[in-house]
């Protein structure tokens, strides 16, 4: 059963299958770097019971403080969660690990209150 986990540094060199995929966007090592280091939380990892790393996702936290809207509405802070990079091993797809690790990431982003998304 492939399970979930928190992305590591580790974890960059098992990902090149996915990261040079033609239909992944691609990213440099500081990218990634980066963002495990910031959202290490929003970071994750699906690997399959062989250990072979088939999917990720890793997401960022854009914070503001200012109040977005007509100012009825104070729920709708310009703060809001982003999809920066999700990719499927092309061998692992359609079998729903990108729905978990998206249902996962938006989990994450709704215990930390962030309300809107972008990708
Ligand atoms: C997009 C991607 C992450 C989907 O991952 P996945 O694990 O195959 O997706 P799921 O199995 O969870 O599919 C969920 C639904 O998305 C839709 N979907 C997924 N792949 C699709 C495709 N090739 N064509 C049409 N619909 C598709 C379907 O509605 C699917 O539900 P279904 O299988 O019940 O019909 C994967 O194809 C991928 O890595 N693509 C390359 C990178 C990319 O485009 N990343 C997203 C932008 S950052």
């Amino acid at each position: 059963m492939t399970a979930l986990r928190e992305f590591t540094f580790d974890d960059l060199f098992k990902f090149n299958r996915m990261v040079f995929d033609p239909l992944t966007e691609v990213y440099s090592i500081s990218f990634f770097m980066d963002k495990i280091l910031e959202f290490p939380m929003l970071a994750t990892v699906a690997v399959a019971p062989n250990e072979q790393l088939v999917g990720f996702i890793l997401g960022t936290r854009v914070i503001k403080d200012e109040l977005v809207g007509d100012g009825k509405n104070l729920d709708l802070i310009s703060s809001h969660g982003h999809v920066s990079v999700l990719s499927i091993d092309h061998e692992f797809r359609r079998l729903a690990l990108g729905s978990l690790l998206m249902e996962r990431l938006h989990a994450s982003m709704d215990r930390q209150r962030d309300c809107c998304w972008a990708m």
